[in-house]
């Protein structure tokens, strides 16, 4: 077990509830399976984070999903704070049967302690200051400032306890690697910027073709279908190579910038400036 997992083991044994921050826009692979693991049966409750960036239908969807399976998810936007006033409450309400228990034993009122997990860049650090914020709590006499296991007071008799942002080594899924680094979940470095601009296009081309025609002024209609192998090159590429002609990314020789067609594309994405869009549906939608 890695040094990270075993410290989250261990705060698990000092919290009641664990809230898993997700992204909206990629509910599925923004869940880390290993943490699920370790989570194990303690109970939970799911923040679905940008919700403001998502597509309103699917963020819909994806809500009664959970709520199927029993597992209460709220919709948040923690950069702006909307949705957030729920997050007590529906902690309160998934401890029902424990608060109880504590009431008979004479522990009315007794510190609810809520552990924060979520992998890197999915707003755990804006929750925590949107929730600290809110509740107007002291955090000067909080030991340390840096990220690390580090406690906040966010209400009367409510803790959260912040844990690093943990990303597993391997993703077995290519597909699941994409789209976290599409959302900036795995640093850019690490990525080709064009192949993840063409790849990302790709999928809006057939999922949502009117955001890209509408922001850039192009058309995605007349353009050859790709088959499997050559989906995110060729199609991609072209439609790269459109938005840089349209916006006069130009290289000397006239030749298309397209690494800055890419970045920009990439960047309007994840700041939501493309349009509110999800990259997964839900099984069965
Ligand atoms: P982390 O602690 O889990 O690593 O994530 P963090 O809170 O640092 O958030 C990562 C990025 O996501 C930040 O953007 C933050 O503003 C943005 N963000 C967090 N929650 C939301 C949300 O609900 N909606 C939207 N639209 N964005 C959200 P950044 O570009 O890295 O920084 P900045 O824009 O805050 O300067």
């Amino acid at each position: 077990m890695t040094r990270t997992k075993r410290q989250l083991a261990a705060s698990l044994k000092l919290v009641d509830c664990v809230a898993e921050i997700i992204d909206a826009r990629i509910p599925f692979s923004s869940r880390n399976p290993d943490l699920r693991k370790l989570i194990n049966n303690k109970p939970r409750i799911v923040l679905m984070n940008k919700c403001d960036i998502a597509d309103k239908t699917q963020n819909q969807k994806w809500i009664a999903v959970y709520k199927n399976a029993g597992i209460t998810a709220l919709p948040v936007d923690c950069k702006t704070g909307k949705g957030l006033n729920a997050f007590m409450p529906a902690v309160r309400t998934v401890l029902a049967d424990k608060i109880k228990a504590w009431e008979a034993k004479g522990m009315k009122g007794k510190t609810i302690k809520v552990m924060v997990v979520g992998i890197p860049n999915v707003g755990k650090s804006s929750f925590i200051n949107k929730m600290v914020k809110q509740s107007k709590a002291k955090v000067e006499d909080r030991p340390g400032v840096t990220r690390g296991n580090q406690w906040f007071t966010i209400g009367k008799g409510f803790e959260l306890l912040d844990t690093p942002g943990v990303l597993w080594p391997k993703f077995e899924d290519k597909l699941v690697g994409e789209r976290l680094a599409f959302t900036g979940a795995v640093k850019d470095d690490i990525m080709d910027m064009e192949y993840l601009a063409c790849r990302l296009l790709e999928f809006l081309k057939e999922n949502y073709p009117e955001l890209i025609e509408k922001r850039y002024g192009i058309r995605t209609d007349d353009i050859e279908p790709a088959d499997e192998e050559t989906i995110g090159c060729v199609v991609g590429f072209e439609l790269l190579e459109r938005i840089g002609r349209k916006r006069g990314f130009l290289v000397s020789g006239g030749e298309i910038n397209t690494e800055r067609a890419a970045i920009t594309v990439m960047d309007e994405f994840r700041n939501g400036t493309l349009g509110r869009l999800t990259l997964e549906k839900p099984k069965g939608y």
